[in-house]
């Protein structure tokens, strides 16, 4: 993708949710994530990281596999955290009313957005999650609307703020 990218790296699951905690903080709704990258590389924490940065309460929040394709959970909008990983054609994606969500009021995250892009709007966020090694997440954030860049400007200037801190 084009336009607007920024990249860092989490050393724990803790600090993948609390990335996704600070891009949640900044969502709002309309506000799509398609969330990309292999299993087991975080998608499910950074997640739950969006749900809490669009407070939902922590306890609320589900992490184990489960077969639903969307978790609806209310926040200060409602989120709606979906997962294409099971569909196996976009007939199967329409079927199962996913685009609707992209209409409604609140924030979408889908992980494995990849395995269907076509689907996905154009103003969509795309995070996407590379394994490192056991501990190490490398994550990219990148879109190409004006609405993506705005969201991931504002990110990259406090990331950039937090490494200074850490020197
Ligand atoms: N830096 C890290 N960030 C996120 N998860 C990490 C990190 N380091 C280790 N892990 C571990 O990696 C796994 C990530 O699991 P998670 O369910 O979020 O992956 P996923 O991308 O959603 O996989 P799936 O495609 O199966 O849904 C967890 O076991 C977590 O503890
Ligand atoms: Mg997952």
């Amino acid at each position: 993708m084009n336009g607007e990218c920024v990249t860092t790296t989490t050393g724990s699951a803790e600090e993948t949710i609390a990335l996704g905690r600070r891009v949640g903080r900044a969502l709002r709704s309309g506000d799509v994530v398609a969330l990309v990258g292999r299993l087991g590389s975080g998608k499910t924490w950074f997640a739950k990281g969006l749900a809490l940065g669009l407070g939902v309460p922590d306890g609320v929040v589900v992490t184990s596999p489960s077969f639903a394709l969307v978790n609806e959970y209310e926040g200060r909008v409602p989120f709606y955290h979906m997962d294409a990983y099971r569909l196996e054609s976009k007939d199967a994606f329409v079927a199962a009313g996913l685009e609707e969500f992209f209409y409604e009021d609140g924030v979408v995250a889908m992980e494995w957005a990849d395995l269907f892009p076509e689907m996905l709007p154009e103003h969509r966020i795309e995070v996407r999650l590379e394994v490192v090694d056991e501990t190490t997440r490398r994550i990219f954030l990148t879109g190409r609307s004006n609405r993506a860049a705005e969201i991931i400007r504002a990110l990259s200037m406090e990331e950039e703020g937090r490494s200074k801190e850490w020197r």
